[in-house]
């Protein structure tokens, strides 16, 4: 995190009124503080550090407050809201089973669970035969390295070794931090697993004028001289699709290094699709920009427009490997968010969210560039692909990362009626709904445009 904090202290802002945002109090609303308060009062601060807006509702890509405020959503809640939010269609299938009614049913069988994972499977396209359904995106990683690591001892590897990529990310129990490089976040463990390896991520900017595969070369000569043989030690490479806070993506041939890899020595790919899935990026899932066939996809987020969905998905020789009873949990596979979830894939295909949101991103991304050539000391990078975008945002004095003036970039937008993911470092991520219209889209970015001239004037 940078360490600004966010005024709560309401402040008078210039009137907005457009088709798309409406600011017509002081922001933070008047008694923003209060609810703040009130939840520092009796909940963990680990939930803290988000932008002092309190949710009142959200529908499509706008999210109001009370008051009545309305925001153009540049968050999707994280990438969750892909079908744009309180979709109607996910909407009506939930109260469908409701008013059966039905609410849970734990592990017995359901006839919408049925339908949802033939459907999911057929989404999810080849290779991929099976998927078993969990509820947070941390508990799909976990599961992806409990069957890399079963497969890899049924192939009779001798050590467990899964290889991640520095300073990627999976999620906030055991595993997924092990998987993680965040030091800071894991020293709570204490120890750290010693077949879990990383190598380090080709950052553009790290390049150097090598190739993905070169770069690859280097780090896999790391793994050799700390003892580590692929064929014998390593069951599974776990990679997210792209790199969170900088939606940073691999060059294609160093991806595919990895897969050539895999293929030779029988290790397990696995992609953790969590921001990339589901359309997100101008394709179903997003590895398939690289040209490769992972073993397993790791999803949540988008997959259940809003409601606690998450999965693997993979070979069926892969996904059986765990014993009858050794791989569910209490609300996997509940009814009604299987009903969600079928009525996200239903969305995404009858709207034809994934060729759209490869033509928004193209407007998306033109329209970034020219942001990009009217500050070109102040944003160095610009990065993602589809509708998940990082604007990167240095200091044109010094050419480092500056965290603090993103943040008041982010808390400018708020005061003007656009709400972008506060990443807490020098990027301002945008992920909005899918579903978002190319006016609102194009008026967001000229938002984030004002935004910046007016911190920087400051
Ligand atoms: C890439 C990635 N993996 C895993 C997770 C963990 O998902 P969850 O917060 O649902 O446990 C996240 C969440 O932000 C993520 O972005």
């Amino acid at each position: 995190m940078s360490g600004y904090a966010f005024s709560r202290e309401p402040k008078t802002v210039p009137l907005v009124a457009t088709p798309h945002r409406l600011i017509q109090t002081r922001i933070p609303v008047p008694g923003t503080r209060a609810i703040l308060e009130r939840l520092e009062a009796c909940e963990s601060r680990s939930m803290q550090g988000q932008l002092p807006l309190v949710w009142d509702r959200a529908e499509d890509f706008s999210v109001y407050d009370s008051a009545g405020n309305r925001w153009i959503d540049f968050t999707s809640t994280i990438f969750v809201a892909n079908v744009g939010h309180s979709n109607a269609h996910v909407t009506a299938a939930m109260k469908a089973t409701l008013d059966r009614p039905l609410y849970s049913c734990y592990a017995y069988a359901n006839e919408t669970r049925a339908h949802y994972l033939e459907k999911l499977v057929a989404f999810a396209g080849r290779p991929f035969e099976k998927a078993f359904l969990l509820s947070a995106g941390t508990e799909a990683t976990e599961a992806a390295l409990k069957l890399m690591r079963m497969h890899g001892q049924k192939s009779g590897k001798r050590r467990r070794g899964i290889v991640c990529i520095e300073n990627n990310w999976h999620g906030r129990t055991l595993g997924a931090q092990m998987m993680s490089s965040n030091l800071a976040q894991k020293a709570w463990i204490g120890y750290q697993d010693a077949d879990i390896h990383h190598i380090p991520f080709p950052y553009p900017w790290a390049l150097d004028g090598r190739s993905g595969e070169d770069f690859l070369a280097e780090g896999l000569k790391q793994l050799e001289a700390a003892g580590i043989d692929l064929a014998r030690d390593v069951c599974g490479f776990m990679l997210e699709t792209f790199q969170g806070w900088g939606a940073v993506f691999y060059p294609d041939d160093f991806v595919q290094g990895i897969e050539r890899l895999c293929r030779r020595h029988g290790i397990l790919l696995a992609f953790d699709e969590m921001q990339a899935g589901f359309a997100r990026t101008g394709r179903a899932f997003g590895f398939q920009h690289y040209g490769v066939e992972p073993d397993l996809i790791c999803c949540g987020k988008g997959m259940g427009g809003g409601v606690p969905l998450s999965g693997v998905l993979g070979r069926a020789e892969v996904m059986d490997l765990p014993e009858v009873g050794n791989m569910s949990s209490t609300h996997s596979a509940n009814p009604l968010v299987c009903a969600a979830g079928l009525a996200v894939i239903e969305e995404i295909e009858s709207r034809n969210l994934i060729a759209e949101t490869e033509r928004k991103g193209r407007l998306l991304f033109d329209a970034l560039r020219d942001l990009q050539s009217r500050f070109p000391g102040r944003i160095a990078n610009l990065l993602g692909r589809g509708l998940i975008a990082a604007v990167l945002i240095h200091d044109p004095k010094t050419g480092k990362p500056d965290g603090p003036f993103t943040s008041r970039v982010a808390e400018r937008c708020m005061q003007k009626g656009l709400l972008v993911v506060h990443t807490g470092r020098e990027s301002i991520k945008i992920g909005p709904p899918l579903t978002i219209s190319d006016a609102a889209l194009l008026e967001g970015v000229a938002v984030l445009g004002e935004a910046i001239a007016e911190v920087a004037a400051e």
